[in-house]
């Protein structure tokens, strides 16, 4: 794999001249582990690439998480991942970075490595996503936020939608989530999947967290295998549960200059989501 120093040949200032894309920067944490945050980033930067009015990338900022790349089925592709970047500072050159990521079908993924862990530096998340959202809408597949801690990727974020599940640990997580994204000025929303093992509804957890709830899907049964196989998580429900929190974004979040108004047209029709067929 190329170091991102190795890479840079002409003036990095051009990317700044360019026309800026000017889309909320959406980002995605769990209320708990294993609530599902990855795989509703992904399902999300999909559906925003497939119907936005800009090409969308995937950012992986679970440092501590084992790669969106292994979930996605793009391990073994090669292309830049965040230890590339640790040299990148100021103004970076998005278009060109964004042309050297891996992607997952159209979706260009900017990864951590499972194989070479290092935290993502905080200056350096700061300027490459201040460079990429220019360039395209960002999705942000975020770390829970430790408490007290001086940065995260949350604070990024125009919107911010929790992935929860119908149960007390994710109320008790959530709680502190929701807490710090709105003290990052985000707009916080929960996307609620799957069964209550007590009957918890999506709206008794909303009211609990005193969040709107953007979506609420079942579990997608054939998910997990699809990731197990390498496709990465597909499935109808999913993509639908996405497009909904993607429209309750556009509706509700501020967006940085003119706002991006939903509902957006289809720029390509998802034929193998609409079918229902796991891609
Ligand atoms: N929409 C879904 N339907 C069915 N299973 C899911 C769904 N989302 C997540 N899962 C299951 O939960 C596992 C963990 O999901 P992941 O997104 O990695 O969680 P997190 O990032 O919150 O830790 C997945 O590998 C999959 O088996
Ligand atoms: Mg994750």
């Amino acid at each position: 794999m190329r170091g991102w120093a190795d890479t840079t040949g002409r003036d990095p200032r051009r990317e700044a001249d360019g026309p800026a894309v000017r889309e909320a920067v959406v980002g995605v944490c769990g209320a708990r582990g294993g609530a599902g945050a990855s795989v509703l980033a992904a399902a999300l930067a999909r559906a925003r690439d497939r119907r936005g009015p800009h090409p969308a990338v995937l950012v992986d900022l679970d440092d501590a998480g084992g790669g969106i790349d292994v979930l996605l089925g793009i391990e073994d592709q090669p292309g830049i991942r965040w230890p590339d970047l640790r040299d990148a500072r100021g103004d970076v050159p998005a278009r060109e970075l964004v042309g050297l990521l891996p992607r997952w079908g159209d979706v260009p993924v900017l990864s951590v490595d499972r194989t070479r862990r290092e935290p993502v530096d905080d200056d350096v998340r700061r300027d490459v996503l201040s460079a990429l959202r220019r360039e395209a809408a960002l999705v942000l597949d975020l770390p829970r936020p430790v408490p007290d801690a001086p940065a995260w990727g949350g604070d990024e974020c125009d919107a911010l939608l929790v992935a929860a599940r119908k149960d007390l640990p994710t109320v008790a997580g959530a709680l502190g989530v929701v807490a710090r994204a709105r003290a990052g000025g985000a707009h916080v929303a929960l996307v609620v999947r799957g069964r209550a093992p007590a009957g918890l509804t999506a709206a008794q957890l909303g009211a609990a967290l005193d969040c709107p709830v953007a979506a609420e899907m079942r579990s997608e049964r054939a998910l997990a295998a699809a990731v197990e196989r390498g496709v990465g998580p597909c499935g109808a429900r999913l993509h639908r549960a996405a497009v909904r929190a993607l429209d309750h974004v556009a509706a509700s979040a501020p967006v940085l200059g003119d706002a991006v108004r939903g509902p957006w047209p289809a720029r390509t029709a998802p034929a193998e989501l609409s079918s229902g067929r796991i891609a």
